[in-house]
C-alpha cells in the first residue's frame, strides 16, 4: 500500500513535485530552481491558472515533473483532503510524489495539519475495491508507491499522522465490508471478521443463533428465520479508560447482509444495492477499530445485529406478532421494515448488559429519509439537543453532514397497533420519523439517544475525490470526530 513519508531533507529527482496554491494567492515557488520557476510561471499564465479547487497545471522538463494544484479560496481541512484525493488520480502513473508543504500560502492551518489532511485525503481517495477482477492489467493498478511531504524545518508531522492513518485504515476496512457481496459476507463471515479485531485489544463477544434464542432476541430472530444463513450478534468493547467502569457511548449498527424485503419482496431494480444494508454494522465495527488503533481515551461498546432478510417457507409473514427481547410485542405488517426489528433487540441488549447513558445507532433504515435528503445529508433523529448539536458539528468537521428530523408523540402514535404493543409500519408519510419512534420505544428513560439514518449516503453512484463509486462507509469519520473531542 501507499507509503506516506514526512521529511525536511532533499528530494530525489524521481519525485513529482506538487505545489498547492490557494485562490487569490501566488504559488510559493521558493524551492524551485530559477529555470523551473520561470517555466512554471509561464505555464500558469498560459493555463489562466487561478488556484480554483480542482485546477491543475503540469509542467514537464527541468529536474522532474512539477504540478501546481489549485485548492480554492481559504482552503480548510476538507479542501485539503479533497486535494489529496485528487492527487491519488493525478499521480496514478508516477511512483513517487512529493508535496511541498512549505509553499502553500493563504491557508490558516499550520504545516503539520496541512500535511496530515492532504495525506489523509490521499489514503481515502486511493481506495479501490478490485479483488474480484481476475483479468486486471498491470497498468490499471496505481503506480504510486510513496508520497513524501516536504515540511519546513522544526515541523514534525509523523506523530500526529498516526491518528489520521488509523482513521483512514478504518474507513478502508469499512468500505471493504460494505462492498463485499452478500454471498460472501454472510452474518457468520461478518462475525468471524469482527472477531479478528481482537488482535487490537478489543474485547469481542459473538452470540450465535441458539444463544440469541435462549436470551430472547425475538425480533432479530424473526427477521433471520427466512434465511439459510444463521444470524449473529457481535459485541465489541474498547476500554480506553481502564480505571472507569462505565461506557461513555454505545454504538448500535444495523447489519442486514442482504435485504430482499422478505415476503414483502422488494422490486427487482436496484435490489443488488441491498448488499449494503449492513453499512451501519460496518461503521460500528470500523469505528471501534479506529478507536483501538488510535488508543483513544474513550470507553465505547459497539453492538451489531447481523442477519439476512430472505423470503422462504420459513420466513416471517405480514401479520405475524413477535415478542422482543424487551418483552414488548410487535405486529410485523411489512417484512421489509426489518431494520428496526434488528435494532430494537440490539438496543435492549446493550442497555441491559452495559452501563451506558448515551447511545448512537446507525442504519440504512428508510427510503423515506433517502428521498427527503438525497445523498447530501444523513438523517439525524434523537431525544437530546446537546448530543444532536455535537453530532451535527462533528459532521461538518468531517464532511459527513447530518440534518435533524423530528421525533415526537404524534409520530409515535402512528406506530400503535390494534393487536400488539406496536407495529413495524407507520403511515404512508414521515417514514423516517415513524421508524425513529419505533427505535425510541427500545431506549430506556434517561438514556441520551441519537439515530443516524444513512440510507441514501451509504453508497455513491459516481465517485468523488475521496471515494470511488460504491460504498462510502458513511459515519466512521463523523463518529471518530465526535468521540475524540
Ligand atoms: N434497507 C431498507 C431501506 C433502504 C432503502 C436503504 C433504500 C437504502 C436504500 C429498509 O429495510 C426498508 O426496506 N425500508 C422500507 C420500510 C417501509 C417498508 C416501511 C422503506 O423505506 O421503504
Ligand atoms: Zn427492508
Ligand atoms: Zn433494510
Amino acid at each position: 500500500m501507499l507509503e506516506v513519508v514526512f521529511t525536511k531533507g532533499k528530494i530525489g529527482a524521481e519525485a513529482v513535485r506538487i505545489v498547492g496554491c490557494a485562490e487569490k494567492t501566488k504559488p510559493g515557488l521558493a524551492s524551485l530552481s530559477k529555470d523551473e520557476r520561470e517555466a512554471v510561471l509561464k505555464a500558469l499564465r498560459q493555463a489562466k491558472f487561478e488556484g480554483k479547487s480542482g485546477q491543475f497545471v503540469e509542467v514537464l522538463g527541468g529536474r522532474s515533473k512539477i504540478i501546481v494544484a489549485g485548492v480554492g479560496k481559504n482552503p480548510d481541512a476538507l479542501a485539503l483532503q479533497k486535494l489529496g484525493g485528487s492527487l491519488a488520480k493525478r499521480l496514478f502513473r508516477d511512483s513517487v510524489g512529493c508535496y511541498m508543504v512549505e509553499e502553500l500560502k493563504g491557508c490558516r492551518l499550520d504545516a503539520k495539519r496541512i500535511a496530515c489532511e492532504i495525506a489523509f485525503g490521499l489514503m481515502l481517495g486511493s481506495y479501490r475495491f478490485d479483488k474480484y477482477f481476475t483479468k486486471k492489467k498491470a497498468e490499471e493498478y496505481p503506480a504510486l508507491e510513496q508520497m513524501i511531504f516536504k515540511l519546513p524545518d522544526a515541523v514534525d508531522a509523523a506523530e500526529d499522522f498516526k491518528n489520521y492513518a488509523a482513521l483512514a485504515n478504518a474507513v478502508r476496512y469499512g468500505r471493504d465490508l460494505c462492498n463485499e457481496p452478500a454471498n460472501y459476507l454472510t452474518p457468520q463471515v461478518f462475525a468471524d471478521d469482527i472477531e479478528r479485531l481482537k488482535y487490537l485489544g478489543l474485547e469481542i463477544e459473538i452470540l450465535e443463533k441458539n444463544e440469541l434464542r435462549e436470551k430472547g432476541f425475538g425480533l432479530l430472530l424473526g427477521v433471520a428465520q427466512g434465511s439459510v444463513n444463521e444470524p449473529r450478534v457481535a459485541v465489541l468493547q474498547w476500554k480506553g479508560k481502564s480505571e472507569q467502569e462505565d461506557f461513555d457511548i454505545a454504538l448500535v449498527g444495523k447489519g442486514v447482509t442482504f435485504d430482499s424485503g422478505g415476503i414483502s419482496l422488494k422490486p427487482g431494480a436496484g435490489m443488488g444495492d441491498m448488499k449494503g444494508d449492513m453499512t451501519g454494522a460496518a461503521v460500528v465495527a470500523a469505528s471501534l477499530k479506529a478507536l483501538a488503533l488510535q488508543a483513544a481515551p474513550v470507553n465505547a461498546v459497539g453492538i451489531v445485529g447481523l442477519v439476512e432478510n430472505m423470503p422462504s417457507g420459513s420466513a416471517i409473514r405480514p401479520g405475524d406478532i413477535l415478542t422482543s427481547l424487551s418483552g414488548q410485542t410487535v405486529e410485523v405488517l411489512n417484512t421489509d421494515a426489518e431494520g428496526r426489528l434488528v435494532l430494537g433487540d440490539c438496543l435492549t441488549y446493550v442497555q441491559e448488559q452495559y452501563k451506558v447513558r448515551k447511545i448512537i445507532d446507525i442504519a440504512t433504515l428508510t427510503g423515506a429519509t433517502m428521498r427527503a435528503l438525497g445523498s447530501e445529508y444523513a438523517g439525524l433523529f434523537g431525544n437530546d439537543d446537546k448530543l444532536a448539536a455535537e453530532l451535527i458539528k462533528a459532521g461538518e468537521e468531517s464532511g459527513e453532514n447530518l440534518w435533524r428530523l423530528p421525533v415526537n408523540k404524534a409520530y409515535d402514535k402512528m406506530i400503535d397497533s390494534p393487536v400488539a404493543d406496536m407495529k413495524n409500519l407507520g403511515g404512508a408519510n414521515a417514514g423516517g420519523s415513524t421508524a425513529a419512534c419505533f427505535l425510541q420505544r427500545f431506549v430506556k428513560d434517561g438514556v441520551k439517544w441519537a439515530h443516524l439514518d444513512i440510507a441514501g449516503v451509504d453508497r455513491l453512484e459516481k465517485g468523488t475525490e475521496l471515494c470511488p463509486k460504491g460504498a462510502t462507509a458513511f459515519g466512521i469519520r463523523l463518529l471518530n470526530a465526535y468521540l475524540r473531542h
